[in-house]
């Protein structure tokens, strides 16, 4: 087996991964592993903007209010204020490395998005804020001679050695290499690729949750998934998403007639927290039995149009849908993954070292619901602060000596046996897992999709030796986990929707945590 030796391994070449890159390079050697292309992430598709409270008119404690209000209850104020607080910082020190944000002559242009109550989020080139995050963090991360980036490399699993992760297994082509690092930082992103309907991009198979799961870190929060209200759909069309920020700028949802619905559900409207957006469009389909709302933009202008949100105009019109003239059939999808790896508010997990951040983490920022573009400036801010982390643990472990290790992996000498028809489970994993935990979930289905998903499980142990065959043995780990926390939460809270337990419950504002067993997953609510 390949064998490679770097002082820090990133797993995951989106915002916080690069962002982690920066604080390292300038101390150690570092490489970069993406499964794809290197900026095949979230980040690059993001479109709406990144909150930060820089404009005259907010402050951070109004920042920090409103992210706590929309996490209903269940955000950790620490890592709120710490987001908040160090956001400006972080943005200022974009910029200076050359992020263009949209500006008003010379100042800053800030929009609304929904449950803000301040403009506050800053915009690149109308729609494309995460391309322009990307392009900065990787000219900066190329700046260093020590980083160095391993493009089409899955991540196979954690190489834990007496407690202490040093380093992963990647599998390159059909090789298995192994990375032995002083500390390795997670930054995988989301899972939403588990769900039939989503806005994320195929590499989001929950890589990062599922490998730090099975090397026996903490999960926490894995029941609240965010679902955007607002996705393109058509029959021949991919499922896009149409921004937060459209509804910021006056943006109107209609139904299958036609009748704007959402003052009925909220004082808020259009601007209503998301899972409270989401929840009426699904009322609203099931009243009118339709497949979609609209998204009325036509009152808004074309020459605005096509100048604030350039991407997704040129995006509708390649399928045929003209924004400036005409309804725009949308639906919800799984957007964003509050939960993952339960971390300190310095990146740190259970698993000395091992750090994690950015959407594959979990420090309680978003709580049960996170406010719309939080999460660019979670990877910039939680980031830095894991790249610290990892360095400190560096630094006081000096001694460790990681070029002795050999351990070799079981898949390194496995071989390919019949198997069962991998495509067909995957495909009807994301339908199951879209029906049935999706953004109405209830007791009795939840119970069934989990058998379903421990069968399929059982099925498949051991014979995963492609990067698509890995994709699934992680989307099943984390399908389960998420299915496992929705069962145990029993009531509603945020993203968190029981149709059998519509109110809150008694120990609604405790975090259930998740950890592998001898007997399976092990669960706690805890503090
Ligand atoms: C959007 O542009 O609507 C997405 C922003 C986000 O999810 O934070």
């Amino acid at each position: 087996m390949q064998k490679e030796i770097v002082d820090f391994l990133i797993i995951g070449g989106g915002v916080a991964g690069l962002r982690a890159a920066i604080e390292l390079a300038p101390y150690g050697t570092v490489i970069i592993v993406t499964k794809d292309i290197p900026t095949e992430s979230s980040t690059e598709y993001a479109q709406g903007g990144v909150a930060v409270a820089l404009s005259d008119e907010d402050e951070v404690g109004i920042h920090f209010e409103d992210t706590i209000k929309a996490g209903d209850g269940l955000c950790r104020e620490e890592a709120v204020r710490v987001l908040v607080e160090e956001g400006p910082q972080r943005i200022l020190e974009l910029i200076d490395w050359g992020a263009e944000f949209d500006k008003e002559g010379a100042r800053l242009s800030f929009t609304i998005e929904a449950a803000h109550s301040r403009r506050r989020v800053l915009h690149a080139h109308g729609d494309s804020t995460g391309r322009e995050l990307e392009r900065v963090l990787i000219n900066k991360v190329k700046s260093f001679p020590t980083a160095q980036r391993l493009p089409f490399c899955t991540a196979v699993d954690l190489i834990v050695d007496d407690g202490m992760c040093i380093g992963a297994y990647v599998l390159r082509n059909s090789d298995i290499i192994a990375i032995y690092a002083s500390a390795t930082v997670l930054a995988t992103g989301g899972a939403g690729q588990i769900f039939s309907r989503t806005t994320n991009p195929a590499v989001a198979t929950g890589d990062g949750m599922a490998i730090a799961y099975r090397a026996g870190a903490i999960l926490e929060d894995m029941e609240f998934v965010q679902f955007h209200p607002t996705v393109l759909f058509a029959p021949s069309a991919p499922q896009f998403l149409l921004s937060e920020a459209m509804r910021g700028e006056g943006a109107i949802l209609r139904n299958i007639n036609r009748e704007p619905f959402m003052k009925n559900y909220h004082p808020d409207a259009e601007l209503a927290p998301r899972d409270i957006v989401s929840r009426a469009i699904i009322s609203q389909m099931v009243r009118t039995k339709s497949k979609h709302v609209y998204l009325d933009l036509t009152h808004l202008g074309k020459d605005f149009l096509k100048s604030r949100f350039p991407r997704i105009y040129s995006t509708c019109l390649q399928y045929n849908v003209d924004i400036t003239k005409e309804l725009v059939p949308v639906s919800p999808a799984a957007h964003y993954m509050m939960g993952g790896v339960k971390t300190d508010i310095d990146g740190i997990t259970n698993i000395k070292g091992l750090y994690a951040a950015g959407e594959a983490a979990c420090t309680g920022v978003h709580g049960a619901n996170r406010l719309a573009s939080n999460s660019l400036l979670e990877g910039l801010v939680y980031g830095a602060r894991a790249g610290r982390a990892a360095l400190n643990f560096k630094m006081s472990n000096e001694q460790l000596s990681i070029d002795s290790e050999e351990i070799p992996h079981p898949l390194s000498s496995a071989s390919h046996t019949s198997l069962p028809d991998k495509e067909e489970i995957r495909h009807t994993l994301r339908k199951v897992m879209w029906e049935k935990v999706g953004i109405i979930r209830c007791g009795e289905s939840l119970g069934h999709t989990h058998e379903k998903l421990s069968e399929w499980s059982f099925i498949l142990n051991k014979i995963y030796l492609t990067r698509r065959e890995l994709e699934l043995k992680n989307m099943l780990t984390v399908a389960e986990l998420i299915t496992e926390a929705a069962i145990q939460r029993k009531g509603s809270a945020g993203a968190h929707y029981r149709s059998d337990f519509p109110q809150k419950g008694e120990e609604w504002a405790k975090h259930i945590t998740l950890q592998k067993g001898n007997k399976g997953t092990r669960y706690e609510f805890a503090g």
